[in-house]
């Protein structure tokens, strides 16, 4: 149940906008959060003008950027297990190719990425991708390179981003960058520094050049996305000191999907992530308020005990978590809720484990990302508190809830069957060649047999049968929405 892992999609890919002029060849991947796959769409838009084109093969690849993850060890290990593949590459086969290492892991590490790992010639942190055609020019003339400065503005508004991976369908539009909330076991304030808003005027531009592309679906990214705040430019921490028109002509994140509805009202709209001290009602209202806004809200709470959430200095009780859950199902009967949840904390008790237990109990989520307790240096809790839950402990606890939330997976698929979905057809079914595979606005998949419906469409699907996570159905005619 590792995010990282469900979502790292590269390989399977298609790559639109190759330049013929371009000679270069870049192979980039990426792991992580999908801001990373939706950073990779940017940086790889910035290397287009300097004559890169894509590639899939390593072999041929001139440069070799692989975008990274910090926020547990493991992930970072992955990316430790991939440099040594670029090295055998190198060694054996593409003695010309660079490496360069983008985003968390270049930003956490720094200069000790150039002296641990031989292999990289650049790093390059999330904020600085703009300056890749600078450290390129030091990294040809046999330099090693480094740009790891974090920004107060930069938002990438400006740049149109190549689509990598893509079913034509379904896009990541960025909204903010960064991270004030200080959670104490992650390091993502640290990798991504503050928070800052993008302006709505160019994600709105984005969206309607997407729709003129053909897509069908947008999640807007962010790492807090309830947090959004544009007065002008700057710091969400700054908004204070800007002046009364700024403050008056300010768009929050229920404007900002209000904005993003009207502007494409056949384009489903997703949103991820939320944090629960930052989501407002005004938010599910206006989500009730447009058809196109997908019922689905990603709400992670990481534990449910009260005295764990304060040490993670997550700013809300189990109390006002499950009031935000009743509120959000009263205005929204049917909108899927998912969580991410962290067991192991350090000084999580057998009777803190039992509150996440009975929390998740409570809400039975459609779906969860679960994790065991990574801890990372320079957060507050690897300063402040001992990583005392024992590796057996932790393992048994994630297998409990995993375990749970399979149960309530299938309770809340379950409640689809015989019930009439619409589907947005993305791709064949990975099982079967004469099925489609899509998603419901509640973010389930959903296969059907094929029928002369085509990818992009938007079918509505009776339920038949189903799986703990997947709905399995007939298609009985194209939605209203096409
Ligand atoms: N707001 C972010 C959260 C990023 S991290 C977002 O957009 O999703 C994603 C999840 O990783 C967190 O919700 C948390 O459950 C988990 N996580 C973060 N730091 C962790 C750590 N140190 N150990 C284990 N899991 C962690
Ligand atoms: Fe991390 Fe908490 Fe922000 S989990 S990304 S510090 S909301």
């Amino acid at each position: 149940m590792e995010k990282e892992i469900d979502e790292n999609k590269q390989g399977e890919s298609l790559v639109l906008e190759q330049k013929e002029e371009n000679k270069r060849k870049l192979f980039i991947e990426s792991y992580g959060c999908a801001m990373n796959f939706s950073d990779s769409e940017i940086v790889a838009s910035i290397m287009s003008e300097q004559g890169f084109n894509t590639t899939q093969n390593l072999e041929e690849a001139d440069l070799v950027l692989v975008n990274t993850c910090s926020i547990r060890d493991k992930a970072e290990q992955t990316v430790r297990k991939r440099l040594e593949k670029y090295n055998a590459v190198k060694r054996d086969t593409n003695p010309k190719m660079k490496v360069g290492v983008l985003g968390c892991m270049a930003e956490r590490l720094k200069t000790k990425f150039l002296e641990e790992e031989k292999i990289v010639d650049l790093v390059v942190g999330p904020d600085a991708y703009k300056d890749l055609p600078n450290l390129l020019a030091e990294v040809d003339e046999g330099r090693d390179a480094i740009n790891v400065i974090l920004s107060k503005e930069e938002t990438y508004g400006d740049v149109s981003p190549i689509r990598l991976n893509t079913n034509g369908v379904t896009a990541f539009v960025s909204i903010t960058r960064g991270c004030d909330n200080m959670c104490t076991f992650c390091v993502v304030p640290f990798t991504r520094g503050r928070e800052r808003s993008r302006d709505p005027q160019s994600i709105i531009e984005e969206i309607n050049d997407l729709w003129n592309k053909g897509y069908k679906e947008i999640t807007l990214l962010g790492q807090n996305v309830d947090s959004y705040l544009w007065y002008g430019g700057g710091l969400k921490k700054d908004f204070d000191k800007a002046s009364d028109l700024q403050k008056a002509t300010s768009v929050n994140f229920s404007k900002l999907l209000d904005l993003c509805a009207i502007a494409q009202p056949k384009m489903r709209i997703r949103f991820s992530t939320s944090n629960p001290q930052d989501l407002t009602l005004d938010v599910v209202e206006t989500m009730a308020k447009h058809q196109n806004i997908c019922n689905h809200i990603h709400l992670p709470v990481q534990s449910g005990s009260n005295r764990i959430l304060k040490e993670m200095n997550r700013l809300h009780t189990r109390e006002e978590y499950m009031q935000l859950i009743d509120n959000i199902r009263q205005i929204i009967p049917n909108c899927a809720i998912s969580q991410d949840m962290i067991v192991g904390f350090p000084t999580e008790t057998e009777d803190d484990f039992q509150d996440t237990v009975s929390l998740m109990e409570y809400v039975k989520y459609n779906f969860g990302y679960m994790f065991t307790y990574s801890e990372r240096p320079g957060t507050m809790a690897a300063r402040n508190m001992e990583d005392d839950v024992p590796e057996e402990t932790k393992k048994r606890r994630l297998q409990d809830i995993v375990d749970l939330q399979r149960i309530h997976s299938e309770v809340r698929t379950k409640e689809w069957l015989n019930t009439t979905v619409e589907v947005l057809i993305e791709k064949e079914s990975k099982k079967s060649n004469t099925q489609w595979s899509g998603r419901t606005p509640q973010n389930i998949v959903c296969v059907f047999p094929k029928g002369d419906y085509k990818v992009g469409d938007f079918v509505n699907v009776t339920v038949t049968n189903c799986t703990s996570a997947t709905l399995i159905g007939e298609a009985i005619g194209l939605s209203e929405n096409n």
